[in-house]
């Protein structure tokens, strides 16, 4: 059974009285068990408006969500979902290990239980030594570590990334790498987006390429680049998005 599915799944924002804009088009995406699926796209393309539909946090316009099996407002359901936002807010004057306590209360941990959690957390986003800095001196790489961390406080099943490697030096981004190889070894099935090209190259099983809210092809990185005889990923999304920025030229309209 897929583990988050999406049927058609639209949304249409309206701005002012109006105007509307396209944020989704008709998406359909199955993601198994296990997967470590990338979602890529250029800006603007729809990557937060889908993981954001995925969690309910936004309504559709039309279509439907599903994560194991329930709609995006089952509150069982979130318990074994972890997120990390795009552009996470913190209370700034928190220190990293208070705002992980802060999440851990939120989900009910047993205290004993969530300070041990906390400790085996800080350490595996490499933030053990910066326990009583408040957020406020975390560079924006910290920042989005404790985010790392504070999304995986409740242990989840899935963990659902809005461009995890965005803030982050090469360094960084090669560890926050190797994170998500050990989660997905673990057993989690992880959904990120990305814009970052070589990042999702590296560590994806399955990529979905999103552009104007349409999604142009999803596939194993390797039977795609065969597909439209690419190179590499980089090559993959510009020939994709040219093939389809050449069909609404010709045809005149939106898939
Ligand atoms: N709250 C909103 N109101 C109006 N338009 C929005 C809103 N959020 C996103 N959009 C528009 O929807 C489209 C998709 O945006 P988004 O999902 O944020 O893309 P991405 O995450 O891939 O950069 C863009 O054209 C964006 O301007
Ligand atoms: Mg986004």
């Amino acid at each position: 059974m897929a583990i988050i599915q999406t049927k058609d799944l639209t949304k249409i924002y309206t701005i002012g009285r109006n105007k509307t804009v396209v944020g989704l088009n008709h998406l359909n995406l199955t993601i198994e068990e296990g997967e470590l699926f990338g979602i890529l796209g250029p800006n603007g393309s729809g990557k937060t408006t889908c993981l954001k539909l995925l969690l309910g946090t936004l309504f559709p316009t039309s279509g439907e969500a599903y994560i194991m099996g329930k709609t995006p407002y089952d509150v069982e359901m979130k318990q074994h979902v972890g997120f990390l936002p795009e552009n996470p807010y913190y209370y700034e004057y928190l220190t990293g290990k208070e705002l992980l306590l802060f999440y851990g209360k939120l989900f009910d941990i047993d205290k004993e239980v969530l300070k041990e959690k906390i400790e085996e957390l800080l350490k595996l986003v490499g933030l053990e030594n910066t326990k009583k800095l408040s957020l406020r001196h975390y560079s924006k790489g910290m920042l989005e570590r404790i985010g790392l961390a504070a999304s995986l406080i409740n242990d989840p099943k899935i963990l659902i990334l809005d461009e995890p490697t965005t803030g982050l030096d090469p360094i960084g981004c090669r560890d926050t790498r190797n994170l998500l190889i050990q989660l997905k070894d673990a057993g989690k099935t992880i959904l990120l987006s990305s814009h970052f090209l070589s990042e999702v190259e590296r560590v994806c099983t399955r990529i979905a390429i999103l552009h104007k809210g349409v999604l142009l092809t999803t596939g194993k990185l390797d039977e795609l680049m065969d597909k439209y005889k690419s190179v590499n990923l980089e090559d993959l999304f510009i020939k994709t998005i040219d093939e389809y920025e050449e069909k609404i030229q010709t045809q005149g309209v939106a898939q």
